[in-house]
């Protein structure tokens, strides 16, 4: 991981300021490094140790910080990473111009990899987020939406940057395609789990902890997982208030909202959803050679459920 860390510093050069202030600020500000650690976890678990896996590392993570950059214009989000967004601090042209960057640089860096194959799988990830995204804006503000929508969505702005980085070990390391497939199975269903678990934090968590405001997609009116399971299971009254505040992005009623979610069970609902695909995790990576490697994926996908930010 440290050494995918230097790339990523040697890789942020531009003769232009802004974009190193902008993709600094970002950067240095942590982050799990999750798609990182799971493409390098998976290499070791497939035995390859070129360094092509700490290009393609820092590639993922140039994708999803890129992503970062243009979800928080987009959510209008002010926190992130426990410090003002870059939108906040820099202004929205500058995060969407460094993210456009940063997606940019990520293409010229995975051409090192000279292969088709790593090419492909990259083109349609951020295709595929970006149709989410797209997806998921036409979703605001309606109640209507069901728990199939939901998980379309964040299957492809989140699921799909796992899949593809769980995905490129394999290439890398020549994996007949049962295995291949194994992989791209393991980072679908944990990036499921992934997204379900923080859409649960959005309205249980801990600001301080997450280094995100809480309450961010009911002031969106963005439906998520404990919303629909809070509409399917809450009586007519709490109903109209879930109903009413997808409508309106009524972030006023959040305290009202938390209280239906944790009455009607809805947070279990969601949890249970994210425990179900960590199995499916799991299943997958015993597909996997069994080694430390592949242990450390198992422990992954099981911890998952626990995390606090
Ligand atoms: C944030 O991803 C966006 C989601 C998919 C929920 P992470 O939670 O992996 O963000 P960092 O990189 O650790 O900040
Ligand atoms: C994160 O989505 C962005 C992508 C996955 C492309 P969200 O908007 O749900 O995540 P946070 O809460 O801002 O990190
Ligand atoms: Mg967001
Ligand atoms: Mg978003």
């Amino acid at each position: 991981m440290r050494r995918m860390d230097e790339v990523i510093a040697r890789r942020l050069d531009s003769g232009v300021p802004l974009v190193g202030q902008v993709s600094r600020y970002i950067i240095s500000a942590g982050g799990k490094r999750l798609r990182p650690a799971l493409l390098l976890l998976m290499s070791g678990a497939l035995g390859f140790r070129g360094e092509q896996r700490l290009n393609l590392a820092a590639v993922v993570e140039f994708i999803h910080t890129a992503t970062l950059l243009h979800d928080d214009v987009v959510d209008e989000s002010t926190l992130r990473r426990g410090r003002a967004t870059a939108n906040q601090n820099f202004g929205n042209p500058a995060s969407v111009l460094v993210g456009d960057f940063l997606y940019s640089r990520a293409f010229q860096m995975m051409l090192d990899a000279h292969d088709m194959r790593v090419m492909e799988i990259l083109a349609e990830a951020t295709n595929v987020i970006a149709e989410g995204e797209v997806q998921q804006l036409m979703n605001m503000h309606d109640p209507s939406l069901d728990e199939e929508g939901y998980l379309h969505v964040i299957r492809s702005k989140t699921a799909k940057l796992f899949e593809a980085s769980s995905r490129l070990a394999a290439v890398l390391a020549k994996s007949p395609p049962e295995i291949e497939q194994a992989c791209a199975d393991y980072g679908q269903a944990l990036g499921t789990a992934f997204q379900v678990i923080d859409d649960v934090l959005d309205y249980t968590g801990d600001a301080h902890e997450m280094g995100k405001n809480l309450g961010d997609d009911l002031r969106e009116g963005k439906s998520t997982l404990p919303l629909i399971a809070a509409m399917r299971r809450g009586t007519p009254a709490q109903c109209e208030v879930v109903r009413h505040a997808i409508e309106t992005g009524a972030v006023g009623e959040l305290d009202q909202i938390v209280r239906i979610v944790r009455e009607t069970g809805s947070l279990d609902v969601a949890r249970d959803a994210a425990a179900a695909e960590a199995q499916r995790a799991i299943a997958a990576a015993r597909r996997l050679p069994p080694n430390a490697f592949t242990e450390g994926l198992l422990q992954l996908a099981a911890s998952l459920l626990q995390r606090r930010n």
